[in-house]
């Protein structure tokens, strides 16, 4: 394995960071669709992208970007679960995104955790299809969990892995349940695109936030290549930058 340099920028904050980084990926957005007519882009849900969604609209409202040409294809969704279910990520990403700017839905690739499991397989591969048909994604962002994993590429992921169902690991599930109402309601299982697929990405930006990531983010950086630290298959690749605040870069 080659072992590649992770570029890193950091933020007195998430916020100002948040603000920065959403101006630099609208740049970065133009540029490709300055070259070609659609840009391919997997952005994650979770806390961390909370702020930099709020950015992206008023970048919208200001007429900075057009989603127009946005292709955007899901990087995880909790399996089962609905797309209505308000703990879902199309449902998220529905509410804090793309309700709120000019994206066509037919340009929304969602993994759909409410499909059949007879037919998950053919869901992943015709996921992963439509990405190579349609040129490779242009750009994936990031968040990182504490125990390292990309997407839900837990620990153990390998690789060469594309999108697939898998287990959610009792560490991921422990953060998890704080956000869930109903303990028994926490769907086990996920839909993630695989470090295959996000590592084929042209670009590739990771965010972290905050205190509690510091530790794994300075494993991820430190550490040779590993399959315990997914994070670390980003080495892998020519153009990854971490995006961090002073708090989760404190043990770089
Ligand atoms: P968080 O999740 O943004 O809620 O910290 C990140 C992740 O688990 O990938």
């Amino acid at each position: 394995m080659v072992n590649k340099k992770i570029k890193t920028k950091v933020y007195p904050n998430s916020k100002s960071g948040s603000k920065i980084f959403a101006k630099s990926l609208v740049n970065e957005i133009n540029e490709v669709l300055f070259k070609k007519k659609y840009c391919l882009i997997s952005i994650p849900t979770g806390n961390t992208p909370t702020d930099l969604y709020k950015e992206l609209i008023e970048l919208y409202k200001k007429k900075k970007i057009s989603f127009k040409n946005i292709l955007f294809f899901n990087l995880d969704e909790f399996y089962p679960i609905s797309k209505d279910d308000i703990q879902s990520y199309n449902y998220y990403l529905n509410e804090k995104l793309f309700n709120h700017i000019d994206i066509p839905k037919k340009n929304i690739n969602m993994l759909n955790g409410d499909i059949n499991e007879n037919n998950i397989n053919s869901h992943c591969i015709s996921f992963e299809d439509k990405i190579k048909r349609l040129g490779g994604l242009d750009i994936q962002v990031l968040g990182i969990g504490q125990n390292g994993h990309i997407g839900f590429n837990e620990p153990g992921s390998l690789i060469d892995s594309k999108t697939r169902k898998v287990n959610i690991s009792d560490h991921s599930l422990s953060i998890i349940s704080n956000e869930f109402n109903n303990k028994n309601e926490i769907p086990k299982e996920a839909l993630t695109m695989g470090v295959d697929t996000i590592l084929s990405s042209n670009k590739i930006f990771l965010l972290a936030w905050g205190k509690t990531k510091s530790t794994i983010i300075g494993k991820t950086i430190k550490n040779k290549i590993t399959k315990n630290i997914p994070a670390t298959y980003l080495k892998n690749h020519n153009d990854v930058t971490f995006i961090l605040d002073k708090y989760s870069s404190s043990k770089i």
